[in-house]
Formats: C-alpha cells, sequence, structure tokens
C-alpha cells in the first residue's frame, strides 16, 4: 500500500478487519515500528474524532505527530499549474506539498468537499495534489468524496457484533440543518457492498447518491420499507447530488426515532459522529444500548493503525 486514499487502496477487506482487531487487542505489539519518524497530519476543516483518534494510532506505533490546522495557519494553497500567482493564494501546491515532505514520513489530510464546485470536489483537488507531488505516502483523513477511515472503522464495528450469516444492513438518509458531504454515505456504501450482507439504501427523492458508487445497490424511496428486518442502521445526511450543495427538505419525517426502529430486528444503530440530537436521531435512539455510535470512534484508533503500519512497513 502506498497512499491510503480510498478503500481500493486496502488489498483485501477481511484481513484488514481482522489485523486491526488483533491491533485492538494489543495496541502497542509494534511500538518500534514508527521510530524517529514523523506523522504530519494538515486540517483544512474542524476534527474531534478523526485527529485524536489518528494520533493515538501514532502513538501506539512510536511515531511522532506534527498537526497543522491548513485553513488558517497556513499560506493560502494554489493549485492551477502555471497561473500568474497575483491573487490571495500565496503558496503553489508544488512547494507545499514538497516541504511537507521533507519534514515527514507520512502525511495525513483532511479537506472536506467545497459543496460549490461538484467538478473540483470530484476532482479531489487537495487530497490528488498532495498525493502527486509530495514524495511519502498521504493518507485520506475525509476528502471531498470519501471517509475511508471512517468505513474501515465502520466494518470492524459491524464485525464485532457477530455476523449472522448475511445480515441487512440500512444506510438510512437523515435530515440536517446543514448541507454536508457525501464522503461518509460514499465509503459506508463502498464498504458494505463489500461485505456478505443484504446491503439496501433509503433516501428521499432527489438525496440519491452518486449512481457510479451506488451501482446495483437497491434504494428505496420509502424509509420505513428499507428498515424492516435490518439488523444495522447507519443513519447519514448528505447533500442532494444532482442539485450539488442544496438543500430540498428540512422536515424531520426522515429522523430515526425508537417507533421506526420496532421495524427492525433488533437493530443495532451506527453513526459517524458527531450527530445533531432529536435532529438526526432521537435521544431514545443514541442513549439506547443498541447504539453503536462510540464503539465507532474507539475503533478509529485501530482502523487508522492499520493503515499507518501498512504504509510503514511498505518503506
Ligand atoms: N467521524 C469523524 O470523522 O469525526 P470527526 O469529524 O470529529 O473527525
Amino acid at each position: 500500500m502506498k497512499n491510503f486514499l480510498t478503500l481500493d487502496d486496502i488489498p483485501n477487506l477481511e484481513e484488514a478487519v481482522n489485523t486491526i482487531l488483533d491491533l485492538k487487542k494489543d495496541p502497542f505489539a509494534h511500538e518500534k515500528l514508527g521510530t524517529h519518524k514523523t506523522l504530519g497530519m494538515l486540517f483544512f476543516n474542524p476534527s474531534l474524532r478523526t485527529r485524536l483518534s489518528t494520533q493515538k494510532a501514532a502513538q501506539h506505533l512510536g511515531l511522532k505527530t506534527m498537526v497543522m490546522n491548513f485553513s488558517n495557519e497556513a499560506w493560502a494553497l494554489e493549485f492551477e499549474d502555471g497561473t500568474k500567482m497575483s491573487g490571495l493564494r500565496s503558496e503553489h501546491i508544488k512547494e507545499a506539498a514538497a516541504v511537507v515532505s521533507n519534514y515527514c514520513d507520512i502525511i495525513a489530510i483532511r479537506a472536506f468537499a467545497s459543496l460549490s464546485d461538484k467538478a473540483k470536489d470530484e476532482a479531489e483537488e487537495v487530497l490528488h495534489n498532495f498525493a502527486r507531488y509530495a514524495t511519502v505516502p498521504i493518507v485520506n483523513m475525509e476528502s471531498a468524496t470519501a471517509h475511508p477511515l471512517q468505513a474501515l472503522a465502520d466494518a470492524v464495528t459491524i464485525k464485532e457484533q457477530g455476523l449472522k450469516k448475511r445480515p441487512k444492513i440500512v444506510l438510512t438518509w437523515a435530515p440536517h440543518p446543514k448541507a454536508l458531504p457525501h464522503a461518509v454515505g460514499n465509503s459506508f456504501t463502498r464498504m458494505a457492498r463489500m461485505l456478505e450482507a443484504d446491503f439496501v439504501i433509503t433516501q428521499p427523492e432527489g438525496y440519491e447518491l452518486n449512481p457510479e458508487i451506488t451501482k446495483d445497490t437497491p434504494c428505496y424511496y420509502n424509509q420505513e420499507e428499507a428498515l424492516e428486518g435490518a439488523d444495522f442502521v447507519y443513519t447519514k445526511n448528505w447533500t442532494s447530488y444532482t442539485q450539488y450543495g442544496q438543500i430540498l427538505r428540512t422536515d424531520d419525517l426522515w429522523m430515526l426515532t425508537a417507533e421506526k426502529m420496532k421495524l427492525t430486528n433488533h437493530a443495532k444503530f451506527m453513526h459517524c459522529l458527531p450527530i445533531r440530537r432529536n435532529i438526526v436521531a432521537t435521544d431514545a435512539i443514541l442513549d439506547h444500548p443498541n447504539s453503536l455510535v462510540i464503539e465507532q470512534a474507539n475503533n478509529r484508533t485501530y482502523a487508522a493503525q492499520w493503515v499507518l503500519k501498512k504504509l510503514l512497513e511498505n518503506g
């Protein structure tokens, strides 16, 4: 593994999940692997879980970390080639990526979607330009279209529940007052499609995810129909993909409630966090013993540790 940009960089998801469970049992088993090496963590957007869990993962491997809030502490980056830099952007990605590569052995980047320019978001301007011009491995800590560290931790969390032969997994859209990116929905979809599971998505009309990602996944406009018999229910908001960046509805008809969970097979509840209580899901859902959200966040450490370990082993 040279970089960790998407789930496609994982050679075998099942093997990765099993190794992550081993790392969780013995987190310091490879504590010398990262000695005298540095992980640089560049944040263009806020974070709680990704920042702390990835730092903790690095500590388990003996890596030092350097963290920079790029959006307000660094020079504004120019990504266009051949441009006359007379505007507000003071540093070109070519120099920035090369310089950070001198200071760090691995660079991890968080850079969300703008939700204003679909083409630029889909081109993953920040992540892919770092990958292009850096001379060290790049880790995606949530980009415009993908959050593979979250999806990997979610796969571990599902596995830990002791899977019956083919669990039913439902990804359901939820309301939210702000327009949110597709990254978590996309990566969870990609991951769930790799599992031996009956995976379905439910969302209101106009909120279908990118069809190149959902492919032939069954999609329901009727949330209650989709929830019937579910073993896992993953809630997440995302903005409209076709009317890019827009909020098409603000009512709470799609909020997950205890009443709706009665349709499921005593389903476990999942969300990547942060979550807006009584908007996305009710207090009763989040405070119920079937909620896995805290364990999902805990598993972020070991998923990140697996990724960093792989990159260090690759030299
Ligand atoms: N789930 C997740 O990525 O959380 P943060 O945005 O807090 O890092």
